[in-house]
C-alpha cells in the first residue's frame, strides 16, 4: 500500500477558468453527448420520496432485464454502482499478494491500482500504434502465468476498438490460470460502463 499513489483529479473548473480567463466546457470526464434515456427523469423523481431507506440489494428486476436483452441467465449478472466498484470487485476476487496481472500502457489507471492495492505485480504491456497489442497481452500473460489480464476496450485514453477476431484469438491463448477483464461485447467478464458507452455494448 506504501507505493501506491493518490490519485491526481487535476484542477477543478473554476481555477482552470481563471487560468484562461474564459468560460470552458469540460470534456475529459465522461460527459455523456446523449440526453437521459427517456422517462428516466420522471423514474428517478418518482423515487425520491423514499431515498432516505437503504436501497434495492437483489437487483432482482434489472438482471433479470438485463440477462434477456443481452441473452444469458440473471445469476450471471452482476450490479454495481459503477464499473469502479466492479474492477475492485474483480481484483479482490482474483489477486493476491505475489500474483501478476497485465494491463496495456497507456490505459484506465485504475486497473494497475486496484491490482497493485490486492499486493499483486502490475506488468504493462505498450500500445501498438495507440491500439491494444492484444498478442503482446497474451505472450505476457503466457510468460507470467498472470491471473487477470485487464483491457479497456474501446480503449482510454487512445479509443481504439478492438476487432472480434482479436478478441477470439487472445482469448484462446491465455493460460489456465487467467481471467480476462474487459467492457468489450465478447466479454469472459462484462464490465459495461455507464453513460453513453453502455448504449454501444
Ligand atoms: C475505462 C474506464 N473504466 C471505468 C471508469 C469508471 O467508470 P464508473 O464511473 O462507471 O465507475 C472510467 C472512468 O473514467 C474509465 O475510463
Amino acid at each position: 500500500m506504501h507505493d501506491l499513489q493518490p490519485y491526481e483529479p487535476g484542477p477543478r473548473m473554476p481555477e482552470l477558468e481563471r487560468r484562461y480567463g474564459r468560460a470552458l466546457v469540460r470534456l475529459n470526464r465522461n460527459e455523456d453527448l446523449f440526453p437521459p434515456f427517456p422517462g428516466m427523469r420522471e423514474a428517478v423523481e418518482a423515487e425520491l420520496p423514499s431515498v432516505w431507506m437503504y436501497p434495492e440489494e437483489s437487483y432482482d428486476e434489472f438482471r433479470a432485464a438485463v440477462a434477456r436483452r443481452i441473452g444469458t441467465t440473471p445469476d450471471r449478472i452482476v450490479p454495481a454502482h459503477g464499473s469502479q466498484a466492479l474492477i475492485g470487485t474483480l481484483a479482490s476476487l482474483f489477486l493476491d499478494p505475489g500474483d501478476v496481472a497485465v494491463t496495456s500502457r497507456p490505459t484506465y489507471g485504475l486497473y494497475a491500482k486496484a491490482s497493485a492495492a490486492r499486493g499483486a505485480t502490475v506488468e504493462s504491456v505498450r500500445l501498438r500504434n495507440h491500439r491494444v497489442d492484444f498478442e503482446a497481452l497474451a505472450t505476457a500473460a503466457a510468460a507470467a502465468r498472470a491471473k487477470v489480464v485487464w483491457i479497456c476496450d474501446p480503449n482510454n485514453p487512445t479509443g481504439s476498438l478492438a476487432h472480434r477476431d482479436e478478441w477470439e484469438t487472445f482469448l484462446d491463448a491465455l493460460p489456465e490460470t487467467c481471467a480476462s477483464a474487459t467492457r468489450s461485447p465478447i466479454p469472459s467478464w462484462l464490465i459495461t460502463w455507464t453513460s453513453s458507452r453502455s448504449r454501444s455494448t
